[in-house]
C-alpha cells in the first residue's frame, strides 16, 4: 500500500543494478567468494521499481526472492556479471553497483577436485584480478548515470572520494564495515561532484528509497 502512494520519480527510466558477491571456482566443490548479502542491491532494486523505473538486476550467488516487477539475471562468477552488465548498460539510464565483485579469481580453475597429496604440501594458488565492471561501464560511450558503492573499515570520506575519481562516477555511495556487513540498517555517505552529505542510519529499504530520490533528482525528468 504504501508503494502506491510512493511519487513516481523514476516513471520511464531503465535502472540496471547489480548486487550480491561473486563465487570464483578453484574446482568444482571449492571457490572465493566474501560475505555480501545482496540486501541493499534487492532493496534498491524494489524502491526503483516502486518509484516508476523498470528494473533489470543482476544478481551473484544470493537466496532471496526477486522483488515483484523486478527482471533478475543470476551469475556467478565476476566474468559472467561483466559479460550480463556490459551489453545491457547502453539500453538504461541509470546503473547502480552494490555488488561485492571479487577482486581477484584463480588463474586456473580445476576440472576434478583437488586432493590432499598426503605429505603435507598445500597447493599454492595463483590469482588474475577481474574486470572492473563500473569502470567498464562508466567508459562506455553511452553510459548511464553510474551509482558505485564504497565498502571501506576506515577513512570513509577520503576512499569513497578517491573511489570516485578513479572510476570516473558522478555519484558514489560510502558505507562503514564490517559491523554493518550483512545486516539490515545501515548509514549511507554520498559523495559527488558538489560534496558530500549522510542519509541517517535507517533499513535498508528506507535508504534505498532515499537514495533513488537522489538518483531522480540529479538525473531530472525523461525526455518525451
Ligand atoms: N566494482 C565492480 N567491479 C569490480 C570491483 C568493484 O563493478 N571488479 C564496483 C562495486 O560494485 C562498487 C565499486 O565498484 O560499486 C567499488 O567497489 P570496491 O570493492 O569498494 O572498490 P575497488 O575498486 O574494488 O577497490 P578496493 O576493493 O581495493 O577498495
Ligand atoms: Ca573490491
Amino acid at each position: 500500500m504504501i508503494a502506491f502512494f510512493q511519487p513516481k520519480l523514476l516513471a520511464g527510466r531503465r535502472v540496471l543494478i547489480t548486487a550480491g558477491p561473486t563465487f570464483e571456482p578453484i574446482d568444482p566443490v571449492r571457490g572465493i567468494t566474501n560475505h555480501s548479502s545482496g540486501k541493499m542491491g534487492f532493496a534498491l532494486a524494489r524502491a526503483a521499481q516502486e518509484a516508476g523505473a523498470q528494473v533489470t538486476l543482476v544478481a551473484g550467488p544470493v537466496h532471496m526472492p526477486t522483488p515483484r516487477g523486478v527482471a533478475r539475471l543470476d551469475v556467478q562468477t565476476a566474468r559472467q556479471m561483466h559479460a550480463a552488465v556490459l551489453p545491457l548498460a547502453p539500453q538504461h539510464d541509470v546503473f547502480i553497483a552494490t555488488a561485492a565483485v571479487a577482486d581477484w579469481r584463480p588463474d586456473t580453475t580445476a576440472d576434478q577436485k583437488i586432493k590432499k597429496q598426503g605429505d603435507s604440501r598445500v597447493p599454492t594458488l595463483a590469482l588474475t584480478e577481474n574486470p572492473d565492471i563500473l569502470a567498464a561501464v562508466a567508459a562506455l560511450p553511452q553510459r548511464p548515470y553510474c551509482v558505485g558503492f564504497a565498502a571501506e573499515s576506515e577513512q570513509l570520506l577520503q576512499h569513497a572520494s578517491e573511489k570516485r575519481l578513479r572510476k570516473n562516477i558522478p555519484l558514489i555511495v560510502g558505507n562503514l564495515g564490517p559491523a554493518t556487513f550483512g545486516r539490515d540498517d545501515n548509514a549511507l555517505l554520498l559523495v559527488d561532484e558538489q560534496g558530500h552529505h549522510d542519509i541517517p542510519h535507517a533499513d535498508k529499504l528506507t535508504l534505498a528509497r532515499a537514495l533513488v530520490r537522489e538518483i531522480a533528482g540529479r538525473i531530472g525528468q525523461p525526455h518525451t
